[in-house]
């Protein structure tokens, strides 16, 4: 695994999925996917920005080592209010899409996602794919699931709207970065997932 350099120790506390475990697991859901889209020649791939274009990126190649369908990636990039570091579980937070997809009409699309958290993003891109895009069926592949200590009921209700159909990795109610994942801009390029300190995010 990659030496953490000492100048992250103030702002990551340990690493919780390191390279190997993360290439393994996303092999593992490219082989589900490839059995699921079994006889599919073409698989519409909706990836959500920033977070996921790491993980939409292996998997993708993941898919084709695999023997699976071609892929065709499109992406969307979701914006919510109040999602700083450590942000609480506010109720329906609103999310803002930019540059949804317009050729997704009667698609089976895999809509992917870096991490599931309170849901909003998710909920609201399925939302557009299938009312505005036009899309015959959405799944949903998250890299990670949080696992929410205290979710307010809304949030609770959103979740079990939203049960994806691959999951790499279920994880604790902390702030996590890289991989793609970025705490306040920091740390997408690296290449395994950590636990920051979310006290140094509150105070920058
Ligand atoms: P949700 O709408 O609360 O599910 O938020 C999902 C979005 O918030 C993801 O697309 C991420 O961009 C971001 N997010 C939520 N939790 C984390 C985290 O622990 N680290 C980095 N980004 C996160
Ligand atoms: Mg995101």
């Amino acid at each position: 695994m990659a030496e953490m350099t000492l100048s992250y120790a103030d702002r990551i506390e340990s690493v919780l999925l390191s390279e190997e475990v993360i290439g393994a697991r996303v092999r593992e859901l490219a082989s589900d996917i490839c059995r699921d889209r079994r006889g599919q020649d073409v698989l519409s791939m909706v990836v959500v920005l920033k977070g996921a274009f790491v993980f939409a990126a292996d998997l993708g190649r993941a898919i084709h080592k695999a023997g699976g369908p071609e892929i065709r990636y499109d992406f969307v990039r979701a914006s919510s209010y109040g999602t700083e570091v450590g942000s609480e579980g506010g109720t329906g937070r609103r999310v803002r899409l930019a540059l949804v997809p317009d050729n997704l009409q009667g698609k089976d699309v895999l809509l992917v996602e870096d991490i599931l958290d309170q849901g909003s993003t998710l909920a609201r891109i399925r939302e557009a794919l299938l009312n505005e895009c036009r899309a015959r069926s959405v799944k949903l592949c998250v890299l990670l699931y949080k696992q929410l200590d205290a979710p307010a009921p809304e949030v609770s209700a959103v979740r079990a709207s939203l049960v994806p159909d691959y999951v790499g990795f279920e994880i604790p109610d902390k702030w996590v970065a890289g991989y793609g994942l970025d705490a306040a801009e920091e740390f997408r390029d690296l290449p395994f997932v950590a636990a920051v300190h979310e006290e140094y995010y509150r105070n920058a």
